[in-house]
């Protein structure tokens, strides 16, 4: 239920009812709720674009807004404010159905839709590293949520299998006769480099690279097995990751570069006959008016290159087709570096321009801003390399033990270590997944394994503490039949907090926006921290006052796990 969305469908209403449309009500939830439990925030700004005073349009709306039994009463104050109080009974009514809900009262979609997900994508051959992160992780939760509200979603790994470095590799290896070796991920890596250099340098290996790119794209069987183990290597890594990430991608979802070889021979012909793509100095190109180079001419995007080889927008456009015409995406989302977003805008655009999607179709890149240091630069290791991913993880474990240690001394060994790898990798995450992804933020080891403030350890802590009490209780949750009372102020406003929810999760699902839901949880568990001061649970005078307020704690609780679980991040019973 997105109570919020039904208080400004109302305002509107009656709004419409005296011939006022189109001028977008604001309503929010109240920070202190004795003054309203929501309120209409730009009553002065519509008063003004109608020319009348602020008071009395806030009377034609109370006059107009229908009578339901949801509203307690409405109310203006100055300087032009409308207050919405709702009814309680009303709001307890709708906590008994999300009690009992499997799914917190949240309706599926009523028309679902195929959505592609393209995140984390990361390259073969080479470590996953911190620049993988929020691409990964900010892709899943919208992934997540996506598919809680009932969606087809369509996960993508769009992992960098393609390209002429294959060739240098398979050249590389063979020329060092390692081919047939069992490498690590790392040696791997090491080799890459070592060939880039080589192909750099040495005339004849770069002829031999090319000739095995040709070779590979042709579906030559000796090319085609050194590259798949090249690809197996690196998953094979990359899904430890995912696993310790608590990422849901699977073997199943990648779909990379090299998915779209087969199409791109027929793309660029079709490019060529429909005009779109012309040749120049040998290159195939599409030139895009409405982008302009620095020297104020059309745009060339090269998608074919002299030596015949294909490029990475190639296969971006290939990849727009096949993602409209053979998955039938209604939405297509990007959780890619914002460093690309000027080739997904271009291939997107060629994509149109060649009807391989809709002219109505967006194109929806969720960008992401940097990881920094406390200094302000990209975040790097000592020595001013890329900090690896695997590293990051390993390290956010060992600063938990640490800090477990302290805090738990009695604690048996086995316990501390599976705690920490929980409260670790959660705390990095959340502390990512907080901050509004479009900017960069400051990565801070104290802050986000700090038990106050938002952060992982704070939420998880709070959950725990709910189910401490709960487990204290001797009411079984069978027996907690009567409705929820609503009396005091702290139960009020935990009450509302919980109904907001829903509205929470669809915004989400809207922008891929987590850090909406982190300040949610957060919001939920200090509320619930409130409520635990002012009113008391398990010792309430009253029976009926007791199981009320279980009956809170026990939908705070569900809530705190299911919007976590929606992070992608674990809860623990004790800690
Ligand atoms: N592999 C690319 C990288 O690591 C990201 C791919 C993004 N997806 C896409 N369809 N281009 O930068």
């Amino acid at each position: 239920m997105n109570l919020k969305k039904m208080i400004t469908k109302d305002i509107e209403n009656s709004l419409i009812k005296i011939g006022i449309i189109n001028c977008n009500p604001i309503v929010i939830l109240n920070k202190k709720i004795t003054l309203g439990h929501y309120q209409l925030n730009n009553l002065i700004k519509i008063a003004n674009m109608l020319n009348i005073k602020p008071y009395e349009l806030s009377k034609t709306i109370i006059a107009n807004i229908k009578k339901k039994s949801m509203y307690k009463s409405i109310t203006f104050s100055q300087p032009g404010f409308i207050n919405i109080f709702i009814d309680e009974n009303w709001i307890s009514e709708q906590l008994e159905k999300i009690f009992f809900s499997s799914r917190l009262g949240i309706n599926y979609v009523k028309s679902p839709k195929n959505i592609v997900i393209d995140y984390s994508s990361p390259n073969i051959a080479k470590e996953m590293h911190i620049g993988h992160l929020r691409s990964t992780i900010i892709g899943d939760v919208t992934a997540r949520i996506l598919d809680f509200l009932g969606h087809n979603v369509i996960r993508a790994n769009h992992i960098g299998d393609w390209g002429t470095q294959f060739g240098m590799l398979i050249a590389y290896l063979e020329n060092k006769k390692l081919e047939n070796y069992n490498l690590s991920l790392i040696q791997l890596e090491k080799c890459y480099c070592k060939a880039k250099k080589k192909y750099d340098t040495d005339q004849s290996f770069a002829e031999k690279s090319r000739e095995y790119v040709v070779k590979l794209q042709n579906g030559d069987q000796y090319c085609r097995s050194i590259w798949k183990k090249l690809v197996s290597i690196t998953m094979l890594e990359n899904y430890n990751i995912y696993k310790k990430l608590n990422v849901t991608l699977k073997e199943s979802h990648t779909m990379g570069e090299s998915v779209y070889n087969k199409m791109l021979p027929d793309i660029i012909r079709d490019l060529k006959n429909k005009k779109i793509a012309t040749k120049k100095n040998g290159a195939i190109i599409v030139f895009l008016q409405e982008f302009k180079n620095r020297s104020g001419e059309p745009m060339g995007v090269v998608i074919q290159k002299k030596d015949k080889g294909f490029l990475y927008s190639t296969t971006d456009i290939a990849c727009f087709k096949y993602r409209y015409q053979e998955l039938h995406a209604d939405r297509i989302i990007y959780y890619t570096d914002s460093r690309q977003h000027q080739h997904l805008i271009q291939t997107w655009t060629i994509a149109k321009k060649a009807n391989y999607i809709s002219q109505d179709f967006l194109l929806e890149h969720h960008t992401f801003g940097m990881i920094l240091s406390k200094n302000k630069r990209p975040f790097k290791t000592r020595d001013g390399n890329t900090i690896k991913l695997s590293a990051l993880l390993d390290e956010a474990t060992e600063r938990a033990i640490y800090l477990i240690k302290n805090k738990k001394p009695n604690l048996p060994k086995k316990k501390w270590i599976s705690l920490a790898k929980i409260i670790g990798i959660s705390a990095v995450k959340y502390a990512d997944l907080s901050k509004n992804r479009s900017t960069n933020y400051i990565f801070d080891w104290d802050e986000m394994l700090n038990f106050e403030g938002n952060t992982a350890p704070y939420i998880q802590y709070a959950y725990t503490r709910i189910i401490s009490i709960l487990k204290k209780s001797i009411i079984p949750v069978n027996k907690l039949t009567e409705k929820i009372l609503l009396k005091k102020e702290s139960e009020i406003n935990l009450a509302i907090k919980i109904l907001e929810f829903e509205e929470i999760i669809v915004s989400i699902s809207e922008k891929g926006t987590p850090h909406i839901l982190c300040k949610y949880l957060y919001q939920l568990a200090t509320i619930f921290s409130n409520f635990y001061e002012k009113c008391s649970i398990l010792f309430s005078k009253k029976i009926k006052t007791c199981k009320s307020r279980l009956k809170l704690s026990i939908l705070t609780a569900r809530t705190l796990k299911k919007g976590l679980n929606m992070l992608g991040i674990k809860v623990v019973k004790k800690m």
